[in-house]
């Protein structure tokens, strides 16, 4: 049945059949290899043209990278981690007075991606908040267990700084001014996702998260970091990005794909399941304000001796979002639909 929390507690025993992929579109588990050489970069370098090149290369190569000494203490996100467990071991009664399908609503909890749209559904549970301004989200938030709101709020507010240097860096990293992102991404949003994916009776049939690309501009993932389940898309081929104990995952999203010209991609992800143990993940969006207008930036285009034109037409934030929630997670890529011609 669609629309229902599997975070049940109890073990699942058969996968129910509205999460059987058809064959044409499964993990093929079998098949995914391991990336040797993705980027681990060390936040606390003092040689930023390094930094820069070594942010450049990652971006434009894989569009996801992992950072170390980000500057968030070991004990905030270790207490993140521990209150989004026991969220998702609370009573399903506790649990279900959260529970919304309307993608529309700010806080809710929910499952697979969009039950409401999609034909097959996914093995996860998610809590979705928005972070930013937090006073005035704070209050929907869930008020048990009943240290989440002040683990929550000083965790976002951290992963939002970590976030800004980051777009420091990539803005610098395409030649443009440091503060470029910031200017042109305005008032920026934040939403979290703080996604449960339960023991999966048959991880070779179904998706946590089928493939999809990010819709935002930037993505922070603090993964869980014992168990896998992360997969991307390389050159036609999946690959595992398992967990480092101490980084969190960064990745391009279709945003500053679009900023970038396309110099930087906003690659295609997945989650997969495993028989074991639970999984979890806390991925921390940072969103362009709903009315700045995304548009290719001009200095990589706009000099007259420059063959580049721009790919994308420009477009509000607030129209792309639109678009993204109104299609299915595993349809094209998103930002095709903003091309021009
Ligand atoms: C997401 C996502 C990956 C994960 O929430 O957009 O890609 O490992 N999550 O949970
Ligand atoms: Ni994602």
């Amino acid at each position: 049945m669609a629309g229902k929390l599997i975070s049940t507690g109890l073990r699942h025993t058969t996968l129910p059949g509205n999460y059987v992929r058809p064959i044409s579109d499964r993990p093929r588990l079998s098949e995914v290899s391991q990336l040797e050489d993705f980027p681990l970069i060390d936040l606390s370098s003092t040689d930023r043209s390094v930094l820069v090149q070594q942010i450049h290369q990652a971006c434009a190569r894989f569009g996801f990278f992992q950072v170390i000494n980000h500057g968030v203490s070991k004990q905030i996100i270790d207490e993140m981690v521990s209150v989004a467990h026991e969220f998702f071991s609370m009573s399903m009664e506790e649990k279900m007075k959260l529970y919304s399908d309307d993608p529309t609503k700010t806080t809710r909890l929910s499952t697979s991606f969009n039950v409401k749209k999609e034909e097959v559904n996914n093995w996860r549970d998610y809590l979705r908040l928005h972070c930013h301004p937090i006073h005035k989200y704070v209050h929907e938030w869930p008020s048990n267990p009943p240290s989440f709101k002040e683990i929550v709020s000083k965790y976002s507010r951290e992963v939002r700084e970590v976030g800004f240097k980051i777009e420091e860096l990539i803005s610098e990293s395409l030649g443009l001014e440091k503060d470029y992102m910031k200017k042109v991404l305005g008032e920026q949003g934040q939403h979290m996702a703080v996604n449960y994916y339960p023991p999966c009776p048959e991880p070779e049939l179904t998706y946590g998260l089928p493939a999809h690309t990010d819709p935002n501009a930037l993505t922070i993932l603090l993964q869980d970091t014992t168990v896998c389940g992360l997969q991307i898309l390389i050159d036609g081929q999946w690959f595992a990005v398992n967990p480092h104990p101490d980084a969190f995952v960064i990745n391009i999203g279709d945003q500053l794909q679009a900023l970038s010209n396309g110099v930087y991609k906003s690659v295609w992800h997945r989650a997969v399941t495993n028989t074991e143990n639970p999984r979890l993940s806390v991925a921390s969006f940072l969103c362009p304000a709903d009315c700045a207008v995304m548009s290719p930036a001009k200095p990589l285009w706009e000099a007259e001796d420059n063959e580049t034109k721009p790919i994308y037409r420009d477009f509000t934030y607030a129209e792309y979002y639109k678009k993204f929630w109104s299609r299915n997670l595993d349809q094209e890529h998103c930002l095709e639909n903003f091309r021009n011609n």
